[in-house]
């Protein structure tokens, strides 16, 4: 009986720590930890808050995900139900803002996403995704490091 609690709680122990680096590893909010003061630092261990443009990158990636899933299946994805103007508006994380190589990227994303749709387009679809999706890789290189791995995952190979 005891020793029944003690696996459970072991178990949890690891899911929990498994849980906690996911997060840690596919946000790029731990980075900016170390120049925060010590009261803030505190309070983003209890919980983890995404900004209005951390949520949105999220609805992107579950998107681009549905995308590939379809293009696989030799589908041709119509819709793109997402406000990717949000890109120019959403809140983001304290401390980050729109540099001037976010702005040099952005614009080229929206339109690489949107193509992807373009149903009259004579590029091929899976030409077409890919290349949002290095767009995506692009500024990440740059503004956000910590997803990369995640976002390569999204490539069609
Ligand atoms: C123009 C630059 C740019 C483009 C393009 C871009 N991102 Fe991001 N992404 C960022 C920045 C900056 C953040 C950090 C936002 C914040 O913390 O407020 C971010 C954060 C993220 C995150 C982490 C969210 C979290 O929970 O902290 C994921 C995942 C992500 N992006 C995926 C994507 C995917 C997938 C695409 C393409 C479909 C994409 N990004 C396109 C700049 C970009």
């Amino acid at each position: 009986m005891v020793l029944k609690l003690m696996e459970f709680y072991l178990n949890n122990k690891i899911l929990g720590i498994v849980v906690f680096l996911f997060l840690t590893l596919f946000s790029c909010k731990n980075k900016d930890k170390a120049i925060e003061e010590p009261t803030k630092k505190i309070v983003e261990y209890d919980m983890y808050q995404p900004s209005e443009m951390a949520g949105f990158m999220n609805a992107m990636y579950a998107y681009n995900q549905q995308l590939k899933a379809q293009i696989v299946a030799g589908e041709t994805p119509a819709r793109l139900p997402l406000d990717l103007l949000k890109l120019h508006s959403a809140e983001m994380t304290d401390g980050k803002s729109r540099t001037e190589n976010w702005q040099s990227f952005v614009n080229v994303f929206i339109e690489s996403q949107e193509a992807i749709v373009d149903t009259l387009s004579n590029i091929e679809l899976k030409e077409r995704y890919n290349a949002a999706i290095n767009n995506c890789l692009n500024c990440h290189k740059t503004e956000c490091t910590g997803p990369i791995p995640k976002i390569k995952k999204l490539l069609i190979q």
